[in-house]
């Protein structure tokens, strides 16, 4: 049985240390230095000050039992500016340190290598725009195998590649802040997937035969159903918003090295309906298709929430690559909402998704990278909201497992601790431990759901007794029903 259960962070938004001994600036230590970016004027120049507390985090893991611990690497602390002609050693000790500790405390490190805080030197020729990112991309990937690849066997390139691309070059909400919808999305992620992988090539080359790890990317998912499950219009919506949030990504890799037909289809059509003399959606050489087909050992991805989607006739202008989806999303108000928008809980979503991973990409192994609850309160160490959310997520996954053969093996909780959730600052949060961000010294206090996911981990999964005590809590007939026929809901 090698099911592993986790918790996830990443480093600018648990780190701080923004200028510590050497490290440069990546865009968001200068994007969350203006003021009016982020709310209440938060900053990661300190967040929970894990830079300096690796004891602290290594025993609060320890204490939590997980096997696993995802977290990222500042690119920007390891090379200031991006590159490999400089490199800081104290940002290696860092996470030597970090690194040391989890293997001897037998806890799997799950190392990002992009979790969105590209060096600002970077930035300064261009970012994700410019394809000499791929070159750079990959020496760094390959300076971090060399370096700490003799103990880190599961490699992560880049968190949300969606959420770089529209977020970051499209909507322009997040840094980089480019307001470009209609084409940047696409020429960004055509650059990631190549620099995904290239990088996924140099661990095959160079690093795979003595290091036995895994590499894989980790798509941000929602999952949709349709507004009206007997409208073929809506069920075709469905998987179209599908394809173009995700499908953009692991379509190529888990797939046939190419774009979905649908994202083909709709964006090429509409861009000749705009007069353009091309498609926005860049198109990948007979070679290139081949480079990049298979390259993902396992199916990665975090998720939060469903929504509900319908068809809809979109404007063509101006360009975007929000209306080349076609399509139109809501939520269904009697679902539970939480701090962050858009966000509701909706346990049920992920069972469905798994079945649709599952059957999409032919059964690959999957691993649950994120999935959590943002709740707005300072203090939420008595957090049932949270347990609640646990609870009936995690019991879901159970079923696409036990019942539904999906091969799931991995489930990590977002987060480990509360810290800065981007453009929210630390107003919103996520973590099994509270942190107080008030307090220079950034105690951290288990919260009851950190006990709690604590005993899910020791009894891998739901034992029989516990769900049957918390069926009045539930009121969710579903699990009686589980509990009196499949027995306990544990990972075997
Ligand atoms: C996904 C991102 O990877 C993570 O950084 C963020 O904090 C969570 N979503 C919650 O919004």
């Amino acid at each position: 049985m090698n099911f592993t259960w986790g918790v996830s962070s990443s480093a600018y938004q648990v780190e701080g240390g923004w200028d510590a001994d050497g490290k440069g600036p990546s865009i968001w230590d200068n994007f969350s230095h203006v003021p009016g970016n982020i709310k209440n004027g938060d900053t990661g120049d300190i967040a929970c000050d894990s830079y300096n507390k690796v004891e602290e985090d290594v025993y609060l893991l320890r204490a939590l039992g997980v096997k696993n611990y995802r977290f990222s690497l500042s690119w920007s602390r390891i090379f200031p500016s991006g590159r490999n002609n400089s490199i800081n050693s104290h940002g290696i000790d860092y996470y030597n340190r970090l690194i040391d500790g989890l293997v001897a405390n037998n806890i799997t490190p799950i190392v990002t290598l992009y979790h969105w805080d590209l060096p600002q030197a970077l930035q300064d020729i261009g970012g994700w725009e410019s394809s000499a990112l791929i070159d750079l991309f990959d020496s760094f990937a390959d300076f971090c195998f060399q370096t700490f690849g003799d103990r880190v066997k599961f490699w992560i390139t880049f968190n949300e590649p969606q959420v770089i691309a529209w977020a970051g070059y499209g909507a322009g909400t997040l840094p980089p802040n480019v307001n470009d919808p209609g084409s940047a999305p696409y020429r960004v992620a055509h650059i990631l997937l190549k620099a995904h992988a290239r990088v996924y090539h140099t661990y095959d080359d160079k690093y795979r035969a003595s290091q036995g790890g895994v590499i894989a990317l980790c798509p941000n998912i929602d999952w949709v159903e349709p507004k009206t499950p007997s409208d073929p219009r809506d069920i075709e919506a469905a998987d179209r918003y599908l394809q173009f949030l995700v499908g953009w990504f692991t379509h190529p890799i888990f797939k046939n090295g190419d774009y979905p037909e649908v994202m083909k289809w709709k964006v090429g059509n509409r861009s000749e309906l705009q007069n353009l003399p091309s498609s926005r959606l860049p198109v990948f050489t007979a070679e290139e298709r081949d480079y990049i087909r298979g390259t993902a050992d396992v199916f990665c991805f975090n998720s939060y929430t469903s929504k509900i989607v319908t068809h809809s006739t979109t404007r063509l202008r101006p360009f975007s690559y929000e209306y080349d989806q076609e399509v139109l999303t809501k939520v269904d108000s009697s679902w539970p909402s939480s701090a962050i928008t858009g966000h509701r809980a909706v346990a049920w979503g992920l069972r469905r998704l798994l079945n649709w991973i599952k059957e999409e990409y032919g059964n690959p192994p999957i691993y649950i990278i994120e999935n959590g609850v943002g709740i707005k309160t300072k203090s939420d160490v008595d957090d049932n909201t949270r347990i609640f959310y646990y609870k009936t997520y995690i019991d879901e996954a159970l079923k696409a497992y036990k019942l539904d053969g999906v091969n799931l093996r991995g489930y990590n909780a977002w987060s480990f601790m509360d810290s800065f959730e981007w453009l929210n600052g630390y107003d919103p949060r996520f973590g099994l431990h509270q942190v107080d961000f008030d307090n220079p010294n950034r105690p951290r206090t288990p919260k009851r759901s950190a006990v709690y996911y604590a005993e899910i981990i020791r009894n891998n999964g739901i034992p029989l007794a516990h769900l049957c005590i918390s069926i009045h809590a539930l009121l969710r007939t579903e699990i009686v029903f589980h509990c009196v026929l499949q027995g306990n809901m544990v990972f075997a």
